[in-house]
């Protein structure tokens, strides 16, 4: 058995992972790479035999602006074993080797476990944390109808996908917990423009989804936009709006806090007492974030 390692854009490598990634999540890395969105934060430990790929565990380097500092973490993702190679250790022998690679350097290591997993993180020496969620008060849900709406950017010609993949790389920030280095992430969600709105007078793209209501997933503009600017170009058809990140300060005000434990989607697993702040400060990691 090898353990190979960071070979993202070596082909016959990442062919073993994508069909291991394929047969466990159903799907595979190949036009994410291939389109150059793939920037070398994500990589990837793994165990080889006989030609194929057998487990896997993948760091994600994660930059934060947390609160007007940057703080640098791991987020582990894509944890996963063959079914016929499991319960032998192997996905814990990985975990262990890429906890002890990055503990010293990073001030945390944290991840989104499946409910079927419970039971292997906290093996693996992982504690659960809370997040905060935020709602937009209805009072600012209202649509102006003075004010230009969000439209499809997909509906807005070929120009379009550019401006928003260099505002994925460089927009002001949105959130008082803003992932600096996004753009692999955020591609990796939105790179079709399905969910993408773009307000052409504000120069403003969004990312709606929906779930239980509508979810903003993503503010994007050189100037910061409002919060309150962008509600009112939305039309939530009487929906509530929760918020894919956490606010700016300035905007908590606009929103009610909940403490969110994952419900019957994940469980925040962590390692390193930094990650406490998570709870504490009542931040919420942008689920285009998500490993
Ligand atoms: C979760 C998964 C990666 C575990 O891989 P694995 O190689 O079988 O795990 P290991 O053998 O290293 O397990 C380490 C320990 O955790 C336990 N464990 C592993 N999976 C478990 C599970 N699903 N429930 C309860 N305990 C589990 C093992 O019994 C072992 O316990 P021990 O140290 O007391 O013997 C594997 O089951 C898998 O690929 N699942 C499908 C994909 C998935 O759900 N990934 C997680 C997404 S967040």
């Amino acid at each position: 058995m090898q353990l190979i390692s960071d070979y993202m854009r070596d082909e016959k490598s990442r062919s073993m992972l994508n069909e291991l990634t394929r047969k466990t999540f159903g799907f595979d890395f190949d036009w994410w790479v291939n389109g150059g969105y793939y920037e070398g934060d994500y990589i990837p430990y793994s165990f080889i035999e006989d030609g194929k790929m057998i487990s896997n565990v993948s760091a994600n380097v994660m930059r934060f602006m947390q609160n007007g500092t940057v703080k640098n973490y791991i987020q582990i993702g894509t944890v996963m074993t063959d079914e016929s190679y499991r319960k032998q250790g192997l996905a814990a022998k990985l975990m262990k080797h890429v906890v002890d690679k990055y503990e010293k350097d990073f001030e945390g290591i944290y991840l989104f476990g499946d409910l079927s997993a419970l039971e292997f993180y906290k093996k693996c020496g992982f504690k659960i944390l809370n997040q905060y969620r935020y709602t937009v008060k209805e009072e600012f849900c209202i649509r102006d109808t003075g004010k230009e709406a969000f439209k499809p950017a997909k509906e807005m010609g070929d120009g379009i996908r550019k401006t928003y993949l260099d505002l994925v790389r460089n927009s002001a920030p949105h959130s008082s917990f803003e992932q600096i280095n996004k753009y692999g992430l955020q591609t990796f969600y939105t790179t079709g423009l399905d969910n993408v709105f773009y307000a052409e007078d504000l120069g403003c793209f969004i990312v709606l989804d929906e779930d239980d209501g509508i979810v903003l997933q993503s503010v994007l503009c050189k100037e910061k936009a409002s919060l309150a600017d962008v509600l009112k170009r939305i039309d939530l058809n009487g929906q509530k709006c929760r918020l894919g990140f956490t606010p700016l300060d300035e905007d908590k005000d606009k929103c009610i806090a909940e403490k969110y434990g994952g419900a019957d989607d994940y469980r925040l697993f962590y390692r390193g007492d930094e990650l406490m702040s998570i709870e504490r400060d009542r931040l919420y990691f942008p689920d285009l974030s998500h490993a």
